[in-house]
């Protein structure tokens, strides 16, 4: 396979990330692939703390493979604890993983894990161990808006964390709208917990997954930004849930419409999301500002 797609590029910091040509964007592109998932994902999640009191298998959706670094990230930082952990990653290309897994030594964080890497690419699953953690590691390759809405999806293992990854809203629409996001919380399962980080703090998207049923708080800082988003479908896995001053905001807002398609524009939010979204539980619950 030709490199052409994608290369390697150093960050400021010294580390390095895949660059793809074809969206002109590089995955983890400031603080690079660890740094950014273990605070993003990781530390975030409070995975380890979850993972450790855990009966039975911990189901981790990673939404935008791509070259596995929040993957393996989560592997490293859980492999210490004794259990079992089932990943269904998602993309709809093989192609970044196959190119980090040529660049491993580069990139660094694939070293050690390229076996089962490579098996996932060959046979789309792979079962291991690592330290004392047990994996299943599936490999879901098809267009995800599509997939989310195939019945296919509705047999898949319920998520306890989701790590949503995709391109920006602007390059990437079709994985940021409004009926993606409402079909995605529809597969969860209420009697499971479950929490989304994402690296964008942007408005709309925020708007979005209120919509789609999430409650939605501020999320922490990685290094690249300042502040990030949660979702989750219980509040208990939210430290600082949105309030009623980012409602306010959200009225003066020029771009907080959800998009309805995978067409990238903004708008200011139409009165019957703001009813709606005026509606949502978590601003009945709170009292939050
Ligand atoms: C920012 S990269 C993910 C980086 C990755 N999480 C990592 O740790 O290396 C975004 C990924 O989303 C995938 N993607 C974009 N649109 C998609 C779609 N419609 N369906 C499935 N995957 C998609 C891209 O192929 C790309 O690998």
């Amino acid at each position: 396979m030709p490199d052409s797609a994608y290369r390697i590029v150093k960050l400021a910091n010294g580390s390095h990330s895949v660059h793809s040509l074809a969206h002109h964007e590089t995955f983890h592109p400031v603080v690079g692939p660890m740094v950014e998932a273990e605070s993003l994902y990781l530390r975030q999640l409070r995975l380890a703390e979850r993972f450790q009191g855990h009966q039975g298998e911990f189901v981790v959706w990673d939404v935008g493979l791509g070259a596995a670094a929040n993957v393996i990230t989560v592997l490293r930082g859980l492999r210490e604890i004794p259990g079992h952990l089932r990943i269904l990653s998602f993309d709809h290309t093989p192609e970044p993983l196959a190119f980090a897994l040529e660049h491993a030594a580069e990139l660094g964080y694939v070293e050690g894990y390229e076996d089962p890497a490579r098996e996932l690419l060959r046979s789309r699953k792979v079962h291991f161990n690592t330290g004392a953690l047990t994996v299943d590691w599936e490999l879901h390759l098809a267009d995800f808006p599509s997939l989310i809405h195939s019945p296919e999806a509705t047999v898949f293992a319920k998520p306890h964390a989701i790590m949503f990854d995709a391109f920006s809203p602007a390059k990437n629409p079709a994985m940021w709208t409004l009926p993606l996001f409402t079909q995605l919380y529809s597969l969860l399962s209420p009697d499971r917990d479950c929490a989304l980080p994402t690296y964008s703090r942007s408005t709309i998207l925020r708007v979005t997954l209120m919509l789609a049923g999430f409650y939605v708080g501020v999320g922490h800082a990685t290094g690249e930004k300042e502040e990030t988003t949660i979702a989750a479908n219980t509040l208990s896995l939210i430290q600082e849930p949105l309030g009623l001053r980012w409602l306010e905001r959200v009225k003066r807002s020029g771009s907080a419409e959800p998009l309805s398609e995978p067409v990238y524009r903004q708008a200011p939010l139409s009165a019957p999301a703001l009813d709606a979204l005026q509606k949502h539980p978590q601003f009945k619950a709170s009292g939050h500002s």
